[in-house]
Protein backbone atom coordinates (compact mmCIF):
# COMPACT_ATOMS: atom_id res chain seq x y z
CA UNK A 1 0.00 0.00 0.00
CA UNK A 2 1.24 3.26 -0.93
CA UNK A 3 1.13 6.26 1.66
CA UNK A 4 -1.62 7.95 -0.20
CA UNK A 5 -3.78 4.66 0.02
CA UNK A 6 -2.67 4.36 3.71
CA UNK A 7 -4.15 7.98 4.20
CA UNK A 8 -7.42 7.00 2.15
CA UNK A 9 -8.16 4.36 4.08
CA UNK A 10 -11.06 5.48 6.63
CA UNK A 11 -12.10 3.14 9.70
CA UNK A 12 -14.68 1.28 8.40
CA UNK A 13 -17.72 -0.72 10.37
CA UNK A 14 -17.72 -3.22 7.91
CA UNK A 15 -13.82 -3.57 8.09
CA UNK A 16 -13.85 -4.30 11.65
CA UNK A 17 -16.44 -6.67 11.06
CA UNK A 18 -14.17 -8.53 8.06
CA UNK A 19 -10.97 -8.51 10.89
CA UNK A 20 -12.43 -10.35 13.21
CA UNK A 21 -13.05 -13.02 10.75
CA UNK A 22 -9.74 -12.66 8.34
CA UNK A 23 -7.27 -10.21 9.47
CA UNK A 24 -6.38 -6.83 8.37
CA UNK A 25 -3.60 -7.73 6.16
CA UNK A 26 -5.25 -10.61 4.61
CA UNK A 27 -8.11 -8.26 3.93
CA UNK A 28 -5.94 -5.70 2.56
CA UNK A 29 -2.97 -7.55 0.76
CA UNK A 30 -5.78 -9.84 -0.99
CA UNK A 31 -3.93 -13.01 0.97
CA UNK A 32 -6.94 -15.12 1.00
CA UNK A 33 -4.42 -17.98 2.10
CA UNK A 34 -4.01 -17.06 5.53
CA UNK A 35 -7.34 -15.16 6.15
CA UNK A 36 -9.70 -17.32 4.94
CA UNK A 37 -7.92 -20.32 7.99
CA UNK A 38 -9.91 -18.13 10.52
CA UNK A 39 -13.55 -18.37 8.25
CA UNK A 40 -16.29 -20.86 10.26
CA UNK A 41 -18.32 -22.89 10.13
CA UNK A 42 -19.81 -22.55 6.42
CA UNK A 43 -16.78 -23.10 4.64
CA UNK A 44 -14.29 -24.54 6.17
CA UNK A 45 -13.04 -26.71 3.23
CA UNK A 46 -12.67 -23.49 1.19
CA UNK A 47 -10.04 -22.11 3.83
CA UNK A 48 -8.16 -24.98 3.59
CA UNK A 49 -8.33 -24.79 -0.13
CA UNK A 50 -7.76 -21.39 -0.23
CA UNK A 51 -4.10 -21.75 1.46
CA UNK A 52 -2.67 -24.00 -0.89
CA UNK A 53 -3.12 -20.82 -3.63
CA UNK A 54 -0.64 -20.29 -6.40
CA UNK A 55 1.14 -17.31 -7.06
CA UNK A 56 -0.67 -15.31 -10.44
CA UNK A 57 0.37 -14.51 -14.05
CA UNK A 58 0.39 -18.24 -14.55
CA UNK A 59 -3.06 -20.55 -15.26
CA UNK A 60 -3.81 -22.70 -11.98
CA UNK A 61 -3.35 -26.24 -12.02
CA UNK A 62 -6.79 -27.71 -11.21
CA UNK A 63 -6.48 -28.93 -7.44
CA UNK A 64 -9.48 -31.16 -7.23
CA UNK A 65 -11.69 -32.86 -10.00
CA UNK A 66 -11.15 -32.46 -13.81
CA UNK A 67 -12.05 -28.50 -14.45
CA UNK A 68 -14.91 -28.41 -17.48
CA UNK A 69 -11.66 -26.24 -19.26
CA UNK A 70 -8.13 -25.62 -19.39
CA UNK A 71 -7.52 -22.32 -17.36
CA UNK A 72 -6.30 -19.52 -19.69
CA UNK A 73 -3.38 -17.26 -18.51
CA UNK A 74 -4.30 -13.09 -18.07
CA UNK A 75 -3.83 -11.47 -21.10
CA UNK A 76 -4.49 -7.73 -22.71
CA UNK A 77 -5.08 -8.98 -26.12
CA UNK A 78 -7.74 -6.42 -27.43
CA UNK A 79 -9.96 -10.02 -27.93
CA UNK A 80 -12.05 -12.45 -26.05
CA UNK A 81 -9.98 -14.94 -25.14
CA UNK A 82 -11.27 -18.45 -24.85
CA UNK A 83 -9.72 -21.91 -23.54
CA UNK A 84 -9.04 -24.39 -25.81
CA UNK A 85 -12.18 -26.12 -27.69
CA UNK A 86 -14.70 -22.70 -26.97
CA UNK A 87 -15.81 -20.62 -29.46
CA UNK A 88 -18.49 -17.53 -29.27
CA UNK A 89 -20.92 -15.98 -32.02
CA UNK A 90 -21.07 -12.86 -31.79
CA UNK A 91 -25.08 -12.26 -31.62
CA UNK A 92 -25.95 -8.46 -31.44
CA UNK A 93 -23.24 -5.28 -30.87
CA UNK A 94 -24.08 -1.40 -30.72
CA UNK A 95 -26.36 0.16 -33.58
CA UNK A 96 -27.22 -3.37 -34.82
CA UNK A 97 -30.56 -2.79 -36.42
CA UNK A 98 -33.75 -4.15 -34.52
CA UNK A 99 -35.75 -4.76 -37.78
CA UNK A 100 -38.29 -1.88 -36.70
CA UNK A 101 -36.01 1.48 -37.15
CA UNK A 102 -34.67 1.12 -34.19
CA UNK A 103 -31.07 0.12 -32.96
CA UNK A 104 -29.33 -1.85 -30.55
CA UNK A 105 -28.54 0.02 -27.32
CA UNK A 106 -24.73 1.19 -26.19
CA UNK A 107 -22.99 -0.74 -23.01
CA UNK A 108 -24.98 -3.88 -22.87
CA UNK A 109 -25.01 -5.23 -19.41
CA UNK A 110 -27.36 -7.90 -18.25
CA UNK A 111 -28.49 -10.87 -20.07
CA UNK A 112 -31.45 -13.11 -19.54
CA UNK A 113 -32.92 -15.64 -21.80
CA UNK A 114 -36.63 -16.80 -22.43
CA UNK A 115 -36.96 -19.89 -24.33
CA UNK A 116 -39.56 -19.79 -26.85
CA UNK A 117 -42.06 -22.55 -25.56
CA UNK A 118 -41.47 -21.04 -22.11
CA UNK A 119 -45.20 -20.12 -21.89
CA UNK A 120 -46.54 -23.39 -22.60
CA UNK A 121 -44.25 -25.26 -20.78
CA UNK A 122 -43.96 -23.48 -18.13
CA UNK A 123 -41.18 -22.80 -15.38
CA UNK A 124 -38.80 -24.38 -12.49
CA UNK A 125 -39.35 -22.57 -9.64
CA UNK A 126 -36.26 -24.21 -8.04
CA UNK A 127 -33.86 -23.81 -10.79
CA UNK A 128 -32.48 -21.09 -9.24
CA UNK A 129 -29.19 -20.96 -11.44
CA UNK A 130 -31.04 -21.16 -14.86
CA UNK A 131 -33.41 -18.28 -14.25
CA UNK A 132 -36.10 -20.65 -13.09
CA UNK A 133 -36.21 -22.48 -16.64
CA UNK A 134 -37.21 -26.15 -16.86
CA UNK A 135 -34.27 -28.04 -17.80
CA UNK A 136 -36.85 -29.40 -21.14
CA UNK A 137 -37.00 -25.73 -22.54
CA UNK A 138 -35.49 -24.77 -26.31
CA UNK A 139 -31.75 -23.71 -25.80
CA UNK A 140 -31.85 -23.25 -29.52
CA UNK A 141 -34.51 -20.59 -29.53
CA UNK A 142 -35.55 -17.83 -27.13
CA UNK A 143 -35.45 -14.51 -26.42
CA UNK A 144 -32.47 -12.38 -25.15
CA UNK A 145 -33.67 -9.64 -22.91
CA UNK A 146 -30.55 -7.31 -22.81
CA UNK A 147 -29.47 -4.21 -20.49
CA UNK A 148 -27.94 -0.87 -21.83
CA UNK A 149 -26.37 0.62 -18.66
CA UNK A 150 -24.80 3.64 -19.92
CA UNK A 151 -23.70 5.75 -22.61
CA UNK A 152 -20.31 6.77 -23.90
CA UNK A 153 -21.22 10.82 -25.55
CA UNK A 154 -18.51 11.09 -27.48
CA UNK A 155 -19.50 8.04 -29.85
CA UNK A 156 -22.69 8.04 -29.08
CA UNK A 157 -24.29 11.58 -29.84
CA UNK A 158 -21.03 13.28 -31.02
CA UNK A 159 -20.75 15.43 -27.52
CA UNK A 160 -18.00 16.67 -26.12
CA UNK A 161 -18.10 19.82 -24.35
CA UNK A 162 -19.91 23.20 -23.84
CA UNK A 163 -23.90 22.57 -23.82
CA UNK A 164 -25.88 19.33 -25.11
CA UNK A 165 -28.46 19.77 -28.27
CA UNK A 166 -31.85 18.83 -28.00
CA UNK A 167 -30.82 15.82 -30.62
CA UNK A 168 -28.16 14.64 -29.02
CA UNK A 169 -30.15 14.09 -25.51
CA UNK A 170 -32.33 12.58 -27.51
CA UNK A 171 -29.90 10.34 -29.49
CA UNK A 172 -28.45 9.05 -25.94
CA UNK A 173 -31.73 8.10 -24.58
CA UNK A 174 -32.51 5.82 -27.43
CA UNK A 175 -29.15 4.06 -27.05
CA UNK A 176 -30.09 3.65 -23.41
CA UNK A 177 -32.69 0.92 -21.52
CA UNK A 178 -32.96 -2.88 -22.68
CA UNK A 179 -33.30 -4.66 -25.70
CA UNK A 180 -35.59 -7.85 -26.74
CA UNK A 181 -33.75 -9.63 -29.40
CA UNK A 182 -35.06 -12.83 -30.64
CA UNK A 183 -31.87 -15.47 -31.02
CA UNK A 184 -31.43 -18.78 -32.44
CA UNK A 185 -29.14 -21.37 -32.76
CA UNK A 186 -28.58 -22.87 -36.19
CA UNK A 187 -28.28 -26.95 -36.75
CA UNK A 188 -24.08 -26.33 -37.33
CA UNK A 189 -23.97 -25.16 -33.80
CA UNK A 190 -23.90 -21.25 -34.12
CA UNK A 191 -26.13 -18.57 -32.78
CA UNK A 192 -28.01 -15.41 -34.71
CA UNK A 193 -29.66 -12.66 -33.72
CA UNK A 194 -33.09 -12.48 -36.15
CA UNK A 195 -32.99 -8.98 -36.87
CA UNK A 196 -36.82 -9.51 -38.91
CA UNK A 197 -38.30 -10.98 -35.97
CA UNK A 198 -40.22 -7.40 -35.51
CA UNK A 199 -42.59 -9.21 -33.37
CA UNK A 200 -40.95 -9.71 -30.42
CA UNK A 201 -37.93 -7.90 -31.28
CA UNK A 202 -37.91 -4.42 -29.16
CA UNK A 203 -36.41 -1.31 -27.86
CA UNK A 204 -37.35 0.32 -24.40
CA UNK A 205 -35.72 3.46 -24.00
CA UNK A 206 -35.08 6.36 -21.95
CA UNK A 207 -38.33 7.78 -23.27
CA UNK A 208 -40.41 4.29 -23.01
CA UNK A 209 -43.85 5.03 -20.99
CA UNK A 210 -43.64 3.09 -17.97
CA UNK A 211 -45.74 2.66 -14.66
CA UNK A 212 -44.61 2.90 -10.82
CA UNK A 213 -46.46 0.33 -8.21
CA UNK A 214 -46.24 0.14 -5.23
CA UNK A 215 -46.27 2.26 -1.91
CA UNK A 216 -44.01 5.01 -3.63
CA UNK A 217 -46.52 4.44 -7.14
CA UNK A 218 -47.85 8.48 -6.55
CA UNK A 219 -44.30 9.97 -6.18
CA UNK A 220 -43.16 12.70 -7.72
CA UNK A 221 -46.31 13.27 -10.12
CA UNK A 222 -46.67 8.70 -10.37
CA UNK A 223 -47.31 6.32 -11.33
CA UNK A 224 -46.54 7.60 -15.03
CA UNK A 225 -43.15 7.19 -15.40
CA UNK A 226 -40.79 8.13 -18.50
CA UNK A 227 -38.54 5.43 -19.46
CA UNK A 228 -35.90 3.34 -17.93
CA UNK A 229 -31.60 4.45 -17.50
CA UNK A 230 -28.78 3.18 -15.66
CA UNK A 231 -29.84 -0.20 -16.36
CA UNK A 232 -26.85 -2.56 -14.93
CA UNK A 233 -27.44 -6.29 -13.98
CA UNK A 234 -31.71 -7.90 -13.46
CA UNK A 235 -33.12 -11.34 -12.97
CA UNK A 236 -35.58 -13.69 -13.80
CA UNK A 237 -38.57 -14.27 -12.07
CA UNK A 238 -39.83 -17.87 -11.82
CA UNK A 239 -43.17 -16.73 -13.52
CA UNK A 240 -41.42 -16.09 -16.86
CA UNK A 241 -40.29 -12.25 -16.72
CA UNK A 242 -37.71 -10.05 -17.10
CA UNK A 243 -35.76 -7.84 -13.49
CA UNK A 244 -33.72 -4.52 -15.17
CA UNK A 245 -32.11 -3.32 -12.19
CA UNK A 246 -31.71 1.29 -12.55
CA UNK A 247 -28.23 1.18 -10.72
CA UNK A 248 -26.27 5.10 -11.40
CA UNK A 249 -29.63 7.32 -11.97
CA UNK A 250 -27.85 10.37 -9.88
CA UNK A 251 -25.78 11.37 -13.36
CA UNK A 252 -28.45 12.18 -15.37
CA UNK A 253 -30.20 15.54 -14.32
CA UNK A 254 -26.75 17.14 -13.70
CA UNK A 255 -25.46 19.91 -16.25
CA UNK A 256 -23.12 18.41 -18.55
CA UNK A 257 -19.98 17.55 -18.78
CA UNK A 258 -20.15 16.47 -15.24
CA UNK A 259 -23.25 14.65 -15.61
CA UNK A 260 -25.28 13.86 -18.91
CA UNK A 261 -27.53 17.24 -18.66
CA UNK A 262 -30.73 15.56 -19.35
CA UNK A 263 -34.27 17.60 -18.46
CA UNK A 264 -33.99 17.63 -14.67
CA UNK A 265 -38.08 18.49 -14.95
CA UNK A 266 -38.14 14.58 -15.83
CA UNK A 267 -34.55 13.16 -15.06
CA UNK A 268 -34.67 14.28 -11.56
CA UNK A 269 -37.84 12.62 -9.98
CA UNK A 270 -37.88 10.09 -8.06
CA UNK A 271 -39.11 7.83 -10.68
CA UNK A 272 -35.38 5.89 -11.50
CA UNK A 273 -33.64 3.89 -8.95
CA UNK A 274 -36.31 0.84 -9.22
CA UNK A 275 -36.30 -2.56 -9.95
CA UNK A 276 -38.60 -2.69 -13.79
CA UNK A 277 -40.40 -5.85 -14.51
CA UNK A 278 -40.69 -6.51 -18.04
CA UNK A 279 -42.72 -8.94 -20.12
CA UNK A 280 -40.16 -9.99 -22.86
CA UNK A 281 -43.25 -12.29 -24.54
CA UNK A 282 -45.79 -8.97 -24.59
CA UNK A 283 -44.18 -5.95 -27.28
CA UNK A 284 -46.79 -4.28 -26.15
CA UNK A 285 -47.05 -4.59 -22.50
CA UNK A 286 -46.12 -1.45 -20.13
CA UNK A 287 -42.66 -2.11 -17.79
CA UNK A 288 -43.59 -1.77 -14.30
CA UNK A 289 -40.99 0.32 -11.43
CA UNK A 290 -41.51 -1.73 -8.29
CA UNK A 291 -41.21 0.51 -5.35
CA UNK A 292 -41.82 -1.89 -2.46
CA UNK A 293 -38.27 -3.32 -3.41
CA UNK A 294 -37.08 0.16 -2.77
CA UNK A 295 -34.92 2.91 -4.81
CA UNK A 296 -31.18 2.49 -4.27
CA UNK A 297 -28.45 1.60 -6.85
CA UNK A 298 -29.93 -1.37 -7.84
CA UNK A 299 -27.34 -4.02 -9.40
CA UNK A 300 -29.19 -7.00 -9.41
CA UNK A 301 -32.19 -9.32 -8.06
CA UNK A 302 -31.80 -12.91 -7.38
CA UNK A 303 -34.47 -15.00 -6.08
CA UNK A 304 -35.69 -17.70 -4.22
CA UNK A 305 -38.61 -19.42 -3.58
CA UNK A 306 -39.67 -20.47 0.16
CA UNK A 307 -41.03 -24.32 0.45
CA UNK A 308 -44.76 -22.57 1.28
CA UNK A 309 -44.20 -20.38 -1.93
CA UNK A 310 -42.45 -17.22 -0.46
CA UNK A 311 -41.01 -15.11 -2.83
CA UNK A 312 -37.79 -13.44 -1.56
CA UNK A 313 -35.62 -11.13 -3.43
CA UNK A 314 -32.11 -10.28 -2.20
CA UNK A 315 -30.40 -7.31 -3.85
CA UNK A 316 -27.28 -5.01 -3.48
CA UNK A 317 -26.96 -1.20 -3.57
CA UNK A 318 -23.73 -0.67 -6.04
CA UNK A 319 -21.84 1.93 -3.94
CA UNK A 320 -19.19 3.02 -1.57
CA UNK A 321 -20.50 2.11 1.93
CA UNK A 322 -24.01 0.63 1.08
CA UNK A 323 -26.32 -2.16 1.98
CA UNK A 324 -27.49 -5.47 1.37
CA UNK A 325 -30.79 -5.85 1.04
CA UNK A 326 -34.01 -8.72 1.42
CA UNK A 327 -37.75 -8.26 0.37
CA UNK A 328 -40.14 -11.14 0.90
CA UNK A 329 -43.39 -10.74 -0.45
CA UNK A 330 -46.77 -10.43 0.71
CA UNK A 331 -48.26 -12.73 -2.08
CA UNK A 332 -47.12 -16.64 -1.97
CA UNK A 333 -45.86 -18.28 -5.71
CA UNK A 334 -48.62 -21.20 -5.45
CA UNK A 335 -50.33 -21.04 -9.01
CA UNK A 336 -46.90 -21.73 -11.60
CA UNK A 337 -50.13 -21.87 -13.74
CA UNK A 338 -51.55 -17.91 -13.26
CA UNK A 339 -48.73 -15.58 -14.80
CA UNK A 340 -50.95 -12.67 -14.91
CA UNK A 341 -51.54 -12.93 -10.77
CA UNK A 342 -47.86 -14.02 -10.56
CA UNK A 343 -46.76 -10.95 -11.78
CA UNK A 344 -48.03 -8.89 -8.65
CA UNK A 345 -45.99 -10.11 -6.29
CA UNK A 346 -43.37 -7.61 -6.40
CA UNK A 347 -45.96 -5.29 -5.78
CA UNK A 348 -46.18 -5.57 -2.26
CA UNK A 349 -43.83 -6.84 0.63
CA UNK A 350 -41.37 -6.12 3.33
CA UNK A 351 -37.98 -5.03 2.62
CA UNK A 352 -34.88 -5.66 4.95
CA UNK A 353 -31.59 -4.85 5.08
CA UNK A 354 -28.33 -6.29 6.58
CA UNK A 355 -27.00 -5.94 9.56
CA UNK A 356 -23.55 -8.30 9.65
CA UNK A 357 -22.90 -7.46 12.97
CA UNK A 358 -25.95 -8.94 14.60
CA UNK A 359 -27.06 -11.35 11.67
CA UNK A 360 -30.30 -10.12 11.50
CA UNK A 361 -32.59 -8.52 9.29
CA UNK A 362 -33.27 -5.22 10.00
CA UNK A 363 -37.32 -3.86 8.64
CA UNK A 364 -37.71 -0.69 6.91
CA UNK A 365 -41.16 0.00 8.29
CA UNK A 366 -42.02 3.27 8.70
CA UNK A 367 -44.82 2.66 10.85
CA UNK A 368 -42.95 -0.07 13.62
CA UNK A 369 -39.82 2.01 13.22
CA UNK A 370 -39.56 4.51 15.66
CA UNK A 371 -36.31 5.55 14.46
CA UNK A 372 -37.58 6.09 11.19
CA UNK A 373 -40.45 8.66 12.37
CA UNK A 374 -38.00 10.66 14.60
CA UNK A 375 -35.15 11.14 12.12
CA UNK A 376 -33.67 14.27 10.87
CA UNK A 377 -31.75 16.04 8.37
CA UNK A 378 -28.82 18.22 9.52
CA UNK A 379 -31.31 21.28 9.43
CA UNK A 380 -33.32 19.33 11.71
CA UNK A 381 -36.61 18.58 9.32
CA UNK A 382 -38.06 15.37 9.09
CA UNK A 383 -36.30 12.80 6.80
CA UNK A 384 -39.36 10.40 6.49
CA UNK A 385 -42.84 11.39 6.15
CA UNK A 386 -44.39 8.12 5.05
CA UNK A 387 -43.18 4.68 3.88
CA UNK A 388 -43.21 6.12 -0.02
CA UNK A 389 -40.54 8.54 1.83
CA UNK A 390 -38.21 5.38 3.21
CA UNK A 391 -38.81 3.49 -0.03
CA UNK A 392 -37.76 6.29 -1.95
CA UNK A 393 -34.42 6.67 0.02
CA UNK A 394 -33.52 3.09 1.36
CA UNK A 395 -30.46 3.60 2.02
CA UNK A 396 -30.94 6.57 4.26
CA UNK A 397 -32.93 4.37 6.20
CA UNK A 398 -31.14 1.49 6.08
CA UNK A 399 -27.94 3.50 7.60
CA UNK A 400 -30.69 5.25 10.16
CA UNK A 401 -31.19 1.58 11.73
CA UNK A 402 -28.00 0.82 11.43
CA UNK A 403 -27.50 -1.89 8.75
CA UNK A 404 -24.00 -2.28 7.79
CA UNK A 405 -22.90 -0.34 5.20
CA UNK A 406 -20.58 -2.73 2.90
CA UNK A 407 -17.82 -2.57 0.26
CA UNK A 408 -20.53 -2.13 -2.41
CA UNK A 409 -22.30 -5.05 -3.28
CA UNK A 410 -22.65 -6.07 -6.83
CA UNK A 411 -23.85 -9.32 -7.94
CA UNK A 412 -25.86 -11.48 -5.48
CA UNK A 413 -26.99 -15.23 -6.81
CA UNK A 414 -28.10 -18.28 -5.01
CA UNK A 415 -25.97 -21.63 -4.62
CA UNK A 416 -28.39 -24.04 -5.98
CA UNK A 417 -27.08 -27.10 -4.09
CA UNK A 418 -27.28 -25.35 -0.69
CA UNK A 419 -29.30 -21.99 -0.73
CA UNK A 420 -26.88 -20.21 0.36
CA UNK A 421 -26.35 -16.54 -1.08
CA UNK A 422 -23.30 -15.35 -2.57
CA UNK A 423 -22.39 -11.47 -2.56
CA UNK A 424 -19.80 -9.89 -4.75
CA UNK A 425 -18.05 -6.80 -2.54
CA UNK A 426 -16.73 -5.35 -5.91
CA UNK A 427 -14.43 -3.18 -3.69
CA UNK A 428 -14.13 0.09 -1.45
CA UNK A 429 -10.69 2.07 -2.45
CA UNK A 430 -11.85 4.70 0.13
CA UNK A 431 -11.13 1.75 2.93
CA UNK A 432 -8.11 0.73 1.19
CA UNK A 433 -10.04 -2.30 -0.40
CA UNK A 434 -9.02 -2.25 -3.61
CA UNK A 435 -9.44 -6.12 -4.64
CA UNK A 436 -13.10 -7.13 -3.16
CA UNK A 437 -14.50 -9.87 -1.13
CA UNK A 438 -17.14 -12.81 -2.32
CA UNK A 439 -18.97 -12.95 0.97
CA UNK A 440 -21.66 -16.32 1.16
CA UNK A 441 -24.68 -15.79 3.87
CA UNK A 442 -26.25 -18.88 4.92
CA UNK A 443 -30.20 -17.91 5.82
CA UNK A 444 -31.13 -19.77 9.47
CA UNK A 445 -32.32 -23.00 9.01
CA UNK A 446 -32.18 -22.70 5.88
CA UNK A 447 -35.88 -20.29 5.71
CA UNK A 448 -35.16 -18.20 2.86
CA UNK A 449 -37.69 -15.52 4.68
CA UNK A 450 -35.69 -16.05 8.15
CA UNK A 451 -34.91 -13.23 10.22
CA UNK A 452 -31.08 -13.99 11.08
CA UNK A 453 -28.63 -15.52 8.88
CA UNK A 454 -24.72 -16.28 9.65
CA UNK A 455 -22.21 -15.21 6.73
CA UNK A 456 -18.59 -15.85 5.71
CA UNK A 457 -16.06 -15.19 3.35
CA UNK A 458 -15.95 -17.23 0.16
CA UNK A 459 -12.87 -15.86 -1.73
CA UNK A 460 -10.96 -12.53 -1.37
CA UNK A 461 -9.52 -10.82 -4.45
CA UNK A 462 -5.70 -10.00 -4.84
CA UNK A 463 -2.88 -10.95 -6.73
CA UNK A 464 -2.55 -13.95 -4.74
CA UNK A 465 -5.93 -15.39 -5.85
CA UNK A 466 -5.72 -13.93 -9.06
CA UNK A 467 -8.52 -11.94 -9.61
CA UNK A 468 -10.18 -8.41 -8.55
CA UNK A 469 -13.14 -6.59 -8.40
CA UNK A 470 -15.73 -9.51 -8.15
CA UNK A 471 -19.31 -8.23 -9.86
CA UNK A 472 -22.09 -10.41 -11.81
CA UNK A 473 -21.69 -14.10 -10.64
CA UNK A 474 -23.19 -16.79 -12.00
CA UNK A 475 -24.34 -21.03 -10.72
CA UNK A 476 -24.13 -23.77 -12.89
CA UNK A 477 -26.16 -26.97 -12.31
CA UNK A 478 -23.49 -28.46 -9.90
CA UNK A 479 -22.84 -25.58 -7.65
CA UNK A 480 -19.57 -24.17 -9.40
CA UNK A 481 -19.38 -20.49 -9.25
CA UNK A 482 -18.87 -18.57 -12.13
CA UNK A 483 -17.52 -14.72 -12.04
CA UNK A 484 -16.59 -11.68 -13.98
CA UNK A 485 -14.70 -9.02 -12.79
CA UNK A 486 -15.03 -5.38 -13.21
CA UNK A 487 -11.68 -3.16 -12.54
CA UNK A 488 -12.31 0.31 -13.72
CA UNK A 489 -11.22 1.23 -17.12
CA UNK A 490 -8.76 3.75 -16.09
CA UNK A 491 -6.96 1.11 -13.60
CA UNK A 492 -7.72 -2.29 -15.54
CA UNK A 493 -4.17 -3.57 -15.95
CA UNK A 494 -2.30 -1.10 -14.30
CA UNK A 495 0.03 -0.59 -10.72
CA UNK A 496 -1.60 -3.05 -8.49
CA UNK A 497 -3.84 -4.16 -10.99
CA UNK A 498 -1.67 -4.88 -13.66
CA UNK A 499 -1.56 -9.28 -12.13
CA UNK A 500 -4.89 -9.63 -14.23
CA UNK A 501 -4.53 -8.04 -17.02
CA UNK A 502 -8.04 -7.35 -18.95
CA UNK A 503 -11.28 -8.03 -16.98
CA UNK A 504 -12.11 -11.37 -17.37
CA UNK A 505 -14.77 -14.59 -16.15
CA UNK A 506 -13.36 -16.80 -13.47
CA UNK A 507 -14.74 -19.90 -12.29
CA UNK A 508 -14.90 -21.49 -8.65
CA UNK A 509 -16.21 -24.55 -6.94
CA UNK A 510 -18.06 -24.22 -3.98
CA UNK A 511 -17.38 -27.29 -2.48
CA UNK A 512 -13.91 -30.20 -2.54
CA UNK A 513 -10.41 -29.56 -2.16
CA UNK A 514 -10.13 -26.60 -4.37
CA UNK A 515 -13.17 -24.42 -3.03
CA UNK A 516 -12.97 -20.75 -3.72
CA UNK A 517 -9.67 -21.26 -5.90
CA UNK A 518 -10.28 -18.74 -9.08
CA UNK A 519 -9.59 -20.52 -12.58
CA UNK A 520 -9.74 -18.08 -15.41
CA UNK A 521 -12.16 -18.83 -18.28
CA UNK A 522 -12.03 -16.42 -20.44
CA UNK A 523 -10.58 -12.58 -20.74
CA UNK A 524 -12.33 -9.49 -22.24
CA UNK A 525 -11.29 -7.05 -24.71
CA UNK A 526 -9.20 -3.61 -23.88
CA UNK A 527 -10.74 -1.44 -21.17
CA UNK A 528 -13.99 -4.26 -21.33
CA UNK A 529 -15.77 -5.55 -18.68
CA UNK A 530 -17.50 -8.96 -19.46
CA UNK A 531 -20.94 -8.47 -17.73
CA UNK A 532 -24.68 -10.79 -17.63
CA UNK A 533 -23.50 -14.20 -18.06
CA UNK A 534 -26.62 -16.22 -18.79
CA UNK A 535 -27.01 -20.01 -19.37
CA UNK A 536 -29.66 -21.99 -21.66
CA UNK A 537 -31.31 -24.30 -19.87
CA UNK A 538 -28.89 -27.10 -21.88
CA UNK A 539 -26.25 -25.25 -19.86
CA UNK A 540 -24.51 -25.27 -23.18
CA UNK A 541 -24.37 -21.73 -24.27
CA UNK A 542 -23.68 -19.05 -22.02
CA UNK A 543 -24.69 -15.59 -23.09
CA UNK A 544 -22.47 -13.11 -22.27
CA UNK A 545 -22.41 -8.95 -22.66
CA UNK A 546 -19.12 -7.34 -23.66
CA UNK A 547 -19.30 -3.45 -21.92
CA UNK A 548 -17.13 -0.52 -22.77
CA UNK A 549 -14.53 -1.53 -24.35
CA UNK A 550 -12.22 1.11 -25.42
CA UNK A 551 -13.49 3.56 -22.97
CA UNK A 552 -10.72 5.19 -22.52
CA UNK A 553 -10.00 6.45 -25.84
CA UNK A 554 -9.74 10.17 -25.77
CA UNK A 555 -11.15 10.89 -29.60
CA UNK A 556 -13.00 8.69 -32.50
CA UNK A 557 -9.59 8.51 -33.86
CA UNK A 558 -7.40 7.53 -30.93
CA UNK A 559 -9.02 4.52 -30.00
CA UNK A 560 -7.76 2.02 -27.27
CA UNK A 561 -10.04 -0.77 -28.81
CA UNK A 562 -11.21 -1.48 -32.23
CA UNK A 563 -13.33 -4.55 -30.89
CA UNK A 564 -15.37 -6.39 -32.00
CA UNK A 565 -14.85 -5.09 -35.89
CA UNK A 566 -11.16 -4.33 -35.91
CA UNK A 567 -9.63 -2.23 -38.39
CA UNK A 568 -10.01 1.47 -37.62
CA UNK A 569 -13.70 1.04 -36.21
CA UNK A 570 -14.67 2.50 -32.89
CA UNK A 571 -15.17 0.10 -30.65
CA UNK A 572 -18.57 -1.48 -30.09
CA UNK A 573 -20.17 -3.07 -26.92
CA UNK A 574 -21.77 -6.12 -27.70
CA UNK A 575 -24.15 -9.62 -26.63
CA UNK A 576 -22.14 -12.74 -27.45
CA UNK A 577 -23.57 -16.40 -27.28
CA UNK A 578 -20.03 -18.89 -25.96
CA UNK A 579 -20.35 -22.39 -26.67
CA UNK A 580 -18.26 -25.58 -26.19
CA UNK A 581 -19.26 -26.71 -22.44
CA UNK A 582 -19.71 -30.51 -22.17
CA UNK A 583 -22.61 -32.08 -22.16
CA UNK A 584 -24.65 -33.02 -19.17
CA UNK A 585 -24.42 -36.67 -18.48
FE1 LIG B 1 -23.42 -1.36 -13.11
FE2 LIG B 1 -22.76 -2.21 -10.28
O1 LIG B 1 -22.39 -2.32 -12.00
CA1 LIG C 1 -22.31 -4.70 -12.39
CA1 LIG D 1 -19.97 -2.94 -12.33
Amino acid sequence: MTMREKRESRPSIWHDLLERKIGRRALLAGTAAAGLAGVLPLDLQTAEAAATAVANGAPRAPQGAKLPFTPIAPTSADAIVLPKGYRYDLLAHWGHAMGDGSTFGYNADYTGFFPMDLLQKGVDKNAVHRGFLRADLSSTDGLLVVNHEYVNPMFVSGYTAGSKSAQQMITEQDAVGMSVIRVTRSKDGRWFFDQGDTTHNRRLTARTPMLLTGPAAGIDGGPTAIGTLGNCSGGQTPWGTALSCEENFQDYPVAAPEGYGWDPAIYGKRHYGWVVELDPFDKNSTPRKHTALGRFRHENVAIRVGGDGTVVAYMGDDKADSCVYKFVADRKLTNLADRGGNMAILESGKLYAADFGSGKWILLDFATQAALRDAKDSKGAALFASQADVLADARAAALVLRATPVDRPEDIEINPIDGSVFIALTNNTGHGNFHGQIVRLAEKDGNPAASAFEWSIFAVGGSQSGFSSPDNLLFDGEGNLWMVTDISSSRVGQGIYSFQANNGLFFFRTSGPDAGIAYQFASGPVEAELTGPTWTPDGQTMFLAVQHPGEESKSPTALTSTWPLGGNEIPRSAVIAITGFPKKK
